[in-house]
């Protein structure tokens, strides 16, 4: 193979020497490291995030921030699958996803706030989301997608880099993981009757997102009535009953609570 022709694109077919080879991989090194940089840049801001609304709102609204760099294998194959130019420029153009990050929430609320958090960020540009929860594909795979591009900071200046940010729920989030290992292990060629199955699976993830969205909604709006102010244990019980009989358990805390007995 003439790598200078594939590097190039030129046509030409001049020898490759070792600095040529030397040069190259220095140049690979510092894109990579380059979009490794982006990435943790981004997980810093989640991790901000996810430790300011610990501490300050006492709710946990991200649940796991995951991230990864592309490998050079995997990268490999998608330059030549979209057919880009061999070029850093339109390489990190069309291969969006050098670096990824995925943030895991509990709810789909908040999936869309965290996006929102992170997407109105000043040094944070938004280049395209796809929301494939409003839209899901057609296997049933619903997640929301942010490109985002957030400014690095090197020696000689800063240099915009593009991070791939994928927010779901822990339901959808167990979906395409299974989904994934199918695929991965079908190499794409999943039966039919396989991906009807997991269709369904993806409607039922979706079913139990709505339901555990709605139950929080409820508890949520029982906190605002006042009832945050009760000890854990306390609002525990309140939240456990399926009517509003309270337990002795439960009168027993609050007459403890009002000092009628010890
Ligand atoms: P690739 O799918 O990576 O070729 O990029 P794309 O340009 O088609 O973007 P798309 O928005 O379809 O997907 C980007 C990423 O989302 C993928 O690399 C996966 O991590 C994830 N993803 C998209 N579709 C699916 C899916 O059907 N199943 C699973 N498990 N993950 C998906
Ligand atoms: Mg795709």
């Amino acid at each position: 193979m003439d790598l200078s022709t594939h590097l190039t694109g030129s046509g030409s077919a001049e020898a490759i020497t070792f600095d040529d080879l030397r040069g190259l991989r220095q140049d690979f090194t510092r894109f990579m490291l380059r979009h490794r940089f982006g990435m943790e840049e981004v997980v810093t801001k989640l991790h901000i995030l996810r430790d300011e609304f610990a501490l300050m709102h006492e709710t946990n609204p991200i649940e796991h921030v995951a991230s990864r760099l592309k490998s050079p294998d995997s990268l490999a194959e998608k330059i030549q699958r979209k057919g880009a130019d061999p070029t850093w420029e339109s390489i990190s153009a069309a291969i969006t996803d050098i670096a990824g990050v995925r943030v895991t929430c509990s709810f789909v609320s908040d999936v869309y706030r965290i996006c929102d958090l992170l997407s109105q960020q000043q040094d944070v540009t938004v280049k395209e989301v796809r929301d494939y929860i409003a839209n899901p594909k057609a296997n049933g795979y619903r997640s929301l997608h942010a490109l985002v591009s957030v400014p690095v900071y090197l020696s000689d200046g800063p240099v915009p880099v593009g991070v791939e940010v994928q927010f779901r729920t822990i339901a959808m989030d167990f979906w395409a993981s299974l989904e994934h290992k199918i695929h991965y292990k079908y190499r794409g060629a999943v039966p039919e009757d396989l991906q009807d199955r997991l269709r369904d699976a993806a409607e039922s993830a979706h079913g139990l997102d709505a339901q555990m969205e709605a139950l929080h909604a409820e508890v949520r709006s029982l906190d605002d009535q006042g009832v945050s102010g009760l000890p854990d244990d306390v609002r525990a019980e309140l939240r456990g009953g399926d009517d509003l009989v309270p337990s002795e358990r439960l009168l027993d805390q609050l007459r403890r609570l009002a000092g009628e007995i010890d």
